[in-house]
């Protein structure tokens, strides 16, 4: 039996039927949006590469937060840029720091909202890499302890969430025993478990000040041609002790989200639609080259039939009001 008996069109040619039959769906409870946080107070510096993306003081990222949540979105994940860098990123784990002040501000403010924290050294040390340098190289072990007491002062701080993104072999382990031993064990881990050397993090660089001053990343974040590195790099995370796992760039590695779901089932995901996959799609949309809010959908929408559970992305706020809200 084929055509013309069989006629896929059917239940293509009705909308209302096409939405019932729709194997993916999108929703705003499925997005996280990353905010950048800097000292200071009334400050809104727009990221010139991300239309529509600021460089928020605490007390701005509040308000930031307070929209966010009132649009539905799930939550935030918050990055900070500190006062002062330095080759071992004080910044990132001074309880004082911008961090843990813009934490303790939203959970107080905004206290359905859910909060992850980025665990990395790159915002703060002054050399830009994700990890105290000797000899040129960024030193794992060293760096753990480092990791470490940053996740502390963010789960001290009153964070929902800890996202390691450094890449450094052993973090999550050095993290959970960490947390566990300051009383907070019950506080998930959001691993950064397979996230590649990508060309697509250069707008976030401007907006977290954190492009490496020599060199690259490459010798700690995974290198694009590679697709089984990095399920053992998520068997490890979650042998580690990480909740959920994270694949980072989403669009140039859906094979390798959907490589994930189908070997870890059960294993929450998440996919960061990241800095460069925004400005892309700004820029062309800005041209007039492609319909930006069809293409934001379509892009999000691909991200969940790949198999992320949710996604952090810069176009949370753009899909909230595209998807009604
Ligand atoms: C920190 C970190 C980066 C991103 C998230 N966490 C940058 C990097 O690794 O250089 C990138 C996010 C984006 O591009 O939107 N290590």
């Amino acid at each position: 039996m084929g055509f013309p008996t069989i006629r896929p069109r059917r239940v293509r040619d009705n909308a209302l039927l096409r939405d019932l039959v729709r194997e993916t769906t999108l929703s705003v409870g499925d997005l996280v949006y990353p905010l950048f946080v800097v000292p200071g107070r009334g400050v809104a510096k727009p990221v010139s590469s991300m239309p529509g993306v600021s460089q928020l003081s605490v007390d701005r990222a509040v308000e930031e937060a307070r929209e966010v949540r009132r649009l539905g979105i799930a939550g935030v994940i918050l990055f900070g840029i500190p006062a002062h860098k330095d080759a071992v990123g004080s910044g990132a784990y001074d309880p004082e720091g911008v961090i843990a002040e813009a934490v303790r501000a939203i959970r107080e403010s905004v206290p359905d909202l859910l909060v992850v924290t980025d665990v990395c050294l790159c915002e703060y040390t002054d050399h830009g890499h994700c990890g105290v340098i000797h000899e040129r190289t960024v030193d794992n072990d060293r760096t753990l302890e480092l990791l470490a007491r940053e996740a502390v002062c963010h789960a001290r701080a009153g964070a929902h969430v800890i996202a390691p993104s450094d890449m450094m072999d052993g973090r999550v382990q050095a993290i959970r025993r960490a947390l566990d031993a300051e009383g907070f064990a019950h506080l998930p881990i959001l691993s950064y478990a397979a996230k590649y050397a990508s060309g697509f993090y250069g707008p976030f660089r401007e907006a977290a000040e954190s492009a490496p001053q020599f060199g690259d990343r490459r010798g700690y974040q995974m290198d694009p041609g590679n697709g089984e590195e990095a399920m053992r790099e998520i068997a490890l995370d979650l042998e580690e002790g990480a909740d959920m796992i994270m694949v980072k760039p989403a669009l140039p590695y859906l094979d390798v989200l959907r490589r994930a779901k189908d070997r870890f089932p059960g294993v929450p995901m998440a996919a960061y639609n990241v800095s460069g996959e925004y400005a892309m799609l700004r820029a062309a949309a800005e041209r007039g080259w492609i319909d930006g809010d069809r293409v934001t959908l379509e892009i999000l929408t691909s991200i969940r039939r790949a198999g992320a559970d949710f996604i952090l992305t810069y176009s949370a706020k753009d899909a909230a009001r595209l998807l009604g809200r």
